[in-house]
């Protein structure tokens, strides 16, 4: 993608990366993904905002150097600084002589990591700072912490009518066109936006709404994040906004406690001491929303969704070759690990030859900081009638244990 403008004195000079398919060792990137950046020309400065992935570093080079010279770059701007936009800063600025680094104070402290330069022309700011492009052209920072690093901050050109917003209202989507009224996949895109704001921003929830508080503040058409496309207030600006403030909405308090079940099971017999639990669960608390899951059944996005919104579950696995099976690691590498922070859990399962799958998924809990529950219930083989009897009262003490915090 070559350079492009983007508003007066601004170019989009980032790279695009169709075909990515996974992010991050832990994001799918069905549609790809952009690595954006931009390039700001004032009447005295020259302001680059974010580098790239490692990856493209020439490609990212030919587009800026299609717009100027590097050594005309007197400012390197890094809303953020994760490597997919800080990667090539190292290499960047031996081309770029005359460039200082601008950051939040968290940000200085990662560069100088990420570079392995403690002497890095780091020049950190605060909500209030202005950097002069010249001609009274001043930029804005607006520090966003946890959106989604501590680093993270917006930079604002009232002047432009822009923001640039780093991964904020970003997204993994790769269409060749900059802008969003030229995106050709209206529906493929909102989803992919969602999906970015589940996994960059659902941990965050709190941030995300003091975000939008910001933007609130601020007058702007244009919208430049670092992923997807460029938000226009005639494109799909609004509508994205919108949905950022839906989905981030407070949910209102539950009437009722929410206690799901996941299970994994072989030949039915987890699957049966799961719903002795659930039958406990509701013999003490019969308003309870208590729901069986067998994790093979249900795709690991809406388990995820579950696991976050509980009050409490309960995790019951067979074991195989000493060890809990797969798909139950697999729901537990989907935990939500800041907001179950001593969320409380119950262990249950059935095993043939020793057991050791529910120590190890304690473990993994206990890890996370999760609340785990001192009884557990472990079953040989086939679990009689008594062991179900045995299922339903530890569920039912488990519930009330929830009650009672
Ligand atoms: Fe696009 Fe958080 O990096």
């Amino acid at each position: 993608m070559p350079a492009i403008p983007v508003a007066p004195g601004v170019y989009s000079v980032g790279v695009l990366n169709p075909n990515l398919r996974i992010f991050d060792v832990v994001m799918c990137t069905e549609y790809g993904t952009s690595y954006n950046a931009y390039l700001l020309q004032g009447s005295e400065k020259t302001v680059l905002i974010e580098t790239c992935h490692d990856t493209f570093f020439e490609q990212y080079l030919d587009n800026i150097r299609s717009v100027c010279p590097l050594e005309r770059i007197d400012a390197i701007i890094l809303n953020h600084c994760e490597p997919d936009h800080s990667g090539v800063l190292h290499r960047l600025l031996a081309l770029c002589p005359n460039a200082e680094v601008i950051g939040t104070a968290a940000a200085g402290i990662y560069l100088k990591k990420i570079t392995n330069n403690d002497a890095l022309p780091f020049r950190a700011v605060k909500q209030g700072d202005t950097y002069d492009l010249g001609g009274g052209q001043l930029l804005h920072f607006y520090p966003s912490p946890f959106l989604h690093w501590p680093d993270t901050m917006f930079t604002y050109a009232p002047h432009l009518r822009t923001v640039f917003t780093c991964d904020f209202l970003g997204s993994h989507f790769c269409e060749p066109q900059v802008f969003d009224h030229l995106v050709h996949y209206q529906r493929e895109y909102f989803d992919a936006l969602h999906y970015y704001f589940c996994a960059i921003f659902g941990p965050f929830m709190p941030y995300v709404r003091k975000g939008l508080d910001i933007l609130d503040t601020l007058a702007f058409d244009t919208a430049c994040t670092s992923h997807g496309p460029v938000l226009t207030r005639g494109g799909l600006l609004p509508q994205v906004l919108t949905r950022y403030r839906g989905w981030s909405a407070e949910a209102p308090p539950r009437a009722h406690v929410r206690i799901p079940v996941f299970y994994a099971t072989a030949y039915g017999n987890t699957e049966r001491i799961a719903e002795g639990i659930r039958q406990g669960v509701l013999q003490a608390l019969p308003d309870a929303e208590c729901t069986l899951y067998n994790v093979n059944e249900h795709d690991m996005a809406t388990l995820q969704e579950l696991l976050c919104q509980s009050d409490a579950f309960a995790l019951g696995s067979p074991t195989i070759n000493a060890d809990a099976v797969p798909p139950m690691w697999e729901l537990l590498s989907h935990i939500d690990a800041i907001n179950c922070k001593k969320k409380p859990a119950l262990l249950f399962g059935s095993f043939g030859w020793s057991g050791e799958a529910l120590g190890q998924l304690q473990a993994r809990l206990e890890g996370l900081k999760m609340k785990v529950y001192a009884e557990q219930l472990r079953v040989p083989f086939v679990p009689s009638d008594a062991d179900i009897q045995t299922a339903a009262s530890l569920g039912q003490a488990f519930a009330l244990s929830i009650q009672q915090q």
